[in-house]
């Protein structure tokens, strides 16, 4: 009998599979997580919150920078908010920006539902205008900066990171592989040449150190930037 070929890995579910075996028992979700996705689906939001995991990951990373004051570009339905604002300390604030007063608001309603409405400031409107705003208002310096809003923005939004952080600051720019496009040099689409160059600019900074790690999973093949400030 001959062999049927193996099926490619790249068409199969496994990582997908993975990914659900590892978030159920690491980042298992709970009430409060529920009713935000819940929510956020019956409001119609797009579904591009971070997966679990990714979730837990970046509560990880805000436990171990310690970190008290987080700015999050691109709220959303607050999904990601809840994980990172949960791993707060007493006195810990984050300040999410957010273009869509309807995503705020229902991000507002989630926050609520979680009781961490106290601990997060949600500005409105885009992020290019609210940065300079943070800037002159005194805001900052960040101890964590998680960037997730428009890609096409993101080499300007990392020049705002840097401008409100410290020595020690850690910025996360979310997917930063773009199903894989991220290696057309020569593509015209805007949000792939925003994540080039942002990832360009990662590079040559002298104040930062910075990684990039693809991950396949739930979203399928996806990934993230990681710098920190070093000087
Ligand atoms: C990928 S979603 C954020 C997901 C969220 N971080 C989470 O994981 O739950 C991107 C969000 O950025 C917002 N956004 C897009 N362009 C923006 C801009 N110029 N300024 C501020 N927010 C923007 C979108 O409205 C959307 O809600």
């Amino acid at each position: 009998m001959p062999r049927k070929p193996a099926k490619p890995l790249w068409t199969s579910p496994l990582w997908t599979r993975i990914d659900r075996y590892f978030g159920e028992l690491l980042a298992p979700s709970d009430e409060k997580l529920d009713s935000a996705i819940k929510a956020n689906r019956k409001a119609r939001l797009p579904a591009i919150d971070v997966s679990p995991l990714l979730g837990k990951f970046l509560q990880i990373l805000v436990q171990i920078t310690k970190a008290k004051r987080v700015l999050e570009i691109g709220t959303l339905g607050g999904y990601s908010t809840i994980w990172m604002a949960r791993a707060l300390p007493r006195g810990g604030r984050i300040v999410s920006l957010e273009f869509c007063p309807r995503h705020a608001e229902i991000a507002r309603g989630n926050l609520r539902n979680a009781g961490l409405l106290n601990r997060v400031d949600i500005r409105v409107g885009p992020a290019l205008s609210s940065l300079p705003q943070l800037k002159s208002s005194g805001a900052g310096p960040f101890d964590f900066i998680f960037i997730d809003a428009d890609k096409v923005n993101n080499p300007k939004y990392l020049q705002w990171a840097l401008k409100l952080s410290r020595r020690g600051t850690v910025i996360v720019v979310d997917n930063v592989v773009r199903q894989g496009s991220v290696v057309k040099a020569k593509s015209s689409d805007p949000d792939i040449v925003g994540t080039r160059r942002c990832l360009e600019m990662m590079a040559a900074e002298p104040r930062l150190s910075a990684v990039a790690l693809q991950t396949v999973g739930v979203k399928g093949l996806d990934g993230f930037a990681m710098a920190l400030v070093i000087r």
